[in-house]
């Protein structure tokens, strides 16, 4: 099948390293199926499923399941990340040896949703996965200084009479991290990097040499605190939007490369848990739909971030990181590809009962963008063309 690609940008499938698909556990949310097919409709190839599932996935038992799961849905390589611990705030670490040698072959361990305080437990995860050349993505909160913390730690909440959560929250444990990772001669990768201080910090170890990566999320590349006005609990999220400085700290910050790239934290919620008070909703956003209209909007509004280097942000840097390429097949000449087509100027409005996923938390409800991904292809094959996703079965040859 000839593609007439007239006036549209065609771009290497998009990775997302950090997802939220809710299976096993909360299916009502989110399922592999659902989750997967929201991912194709916003461009991606391969997604990173967080390990904060019931049961949580720190075994290969969960782990090889979701990799099993996501290659028979078939529509985006799902890809399981593992748990650092056995179980939610563990104080064991889990065998991640095995999650790595399992069918699922897990290249990424995360605390998100899980969160290692331990400096020593980290430590000791570090070295761990270290000397099995795995990465650990790091949720980036020290809890006792996030205790009942609702919204960022700043004239916005204390106006609203929300508890804060301080940028330090976040800083510390950067910081920490990277110093640990150093001296485990191991790689750390930040999760949803929010704040200026952070930035400065991924400076810092970058120019010491530390292996340290880290992502920015499409929302907190463009929401700020501005937005706890409204008390609607669908921008509740963690970390916590920022201020207006933190957001343009970010956004030069994925611009000059010290942020390696974008990933959603993609977070399904159920009606009932994000339909309440501020401070009683479940924290996190939808992400994989809107997140590519985003970062064109960023693009178009920093005027610093080409379609070359929303290639790198969206696919090449997170593919690295994770090391898909070592995860065989590697994409050369005559091997079929996994692509993304971006229309740059369809012009397209966000209407939450439209989306692919089956929860209805997103921040963007009812706001316009331009671009958006209009064709996926993954190996070869169309998994989501104008809106509609294709099951096995459509070939596409060059
Ligand atoms: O907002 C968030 N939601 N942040 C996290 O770290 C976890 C996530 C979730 O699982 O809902
Ligand atoms: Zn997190
Ligand atoms: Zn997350």
């Amino acid at each position: 099948e000839v593609i007439d690609g007239g006036g549209r940008i065609l771009l290497p499938g998009f990775v997302d390293l950090h997802t939220h698909l809710r299976e096993p556990g909360r299916e009502d949310t989110e399922t592999i199926e659902s989750g997967s097919a929201a991912a194709a409709l916003g461009g991606y190839t391969a997604v990173f499923a967080m390990a904060n599932t019931n049961p949580v996935a720190d075994s290969a038992v969960v782990t090889d399941h979701v990799y099993r799961r996501g290659q028979e849905v078939g529509l985006v390589d799902v890809h399981p990340v593992g748990a650092v611990t056995v179980g939610l705030k563990g104080e064991k670490l889990a065998e991640m040896g095995m999650m790595a040698a399992g069918p699922g072959r897990v290249r990424v361990f995360s605390d998100d949703g899980v969160c290692v305080s331990d400096p020593l437990l980290m430590r000791r995860a570090l070295e761990y996965s270290a000397s099995l050349g795995v990465v650990i993505a790091q949720h980036a909160e020290e809890p006792r200084l996030t205790k009942g913390a609702v919204a960022h730690e700043g004239p916005e909440a204390a106006r609203l009479g929300l508890t804060g959560w301080p940028r330090a929250a976040e800083e510390a444990i950067v910081a920490r991290d990277a110093l640990l990772a150093r001296d485990a001669g191991a790689r750390v990768h930040i999760c949803h990097a929010s704040t200026a201080g952070t930035v400065e910090l991924l400076k810092w170890a970058k120019g010491q040499g530390v292996a340290i990566t880290a992502e920015v999320t499409p929302h907190h590349l463009l929401l700020d605190d501005s937005r706890l006005a409204t008390y609607d609990a669908v921008n509740r999220v963690n970390p916590p939007l920022r201020e207006a400085s933190d957001v343009a700290a970010l956004r030069q910050a994925l611009c000059d490369g010290v942020i390696d790239c974008v990933a959603t934290d993609h977070a399904p919620h159920a009606d009932q848990d994000k339909c309440c008070e501020f401070a009683a909703a479940r924290p996190g956003m939808l992400g994989l739909e809107t997140a590519l209209a985003i970062v064109a909007q960023v693009s178009v509004e920093t005027g610093d971030l080409t379609w070359r280097d929303i290639a790198r942000v969206m696919s090449e840097r997170p593919a690295e990181i994770a090391r898909l390429d070592d995860q065989g097949r590697p994409i050369g000449v005559g091997e079929p590809a996994n692509l993304t087509l971006v229309d740059p100027d369809l012009g397209w409005t966000v209407r939450a009962d439209e989306l692919a996923s089956r929860s209805r938390n997103t921040p963007f409800a009812d706001l316009s963008f331009r671009a958006k991904p209009v064709l996926t292809v993954l190996r070869g094959r169309i998994t989501a063309r104008d809106g509609v996703t294709a099951r096995p079965g459509t070939e596409v040859r060059a």
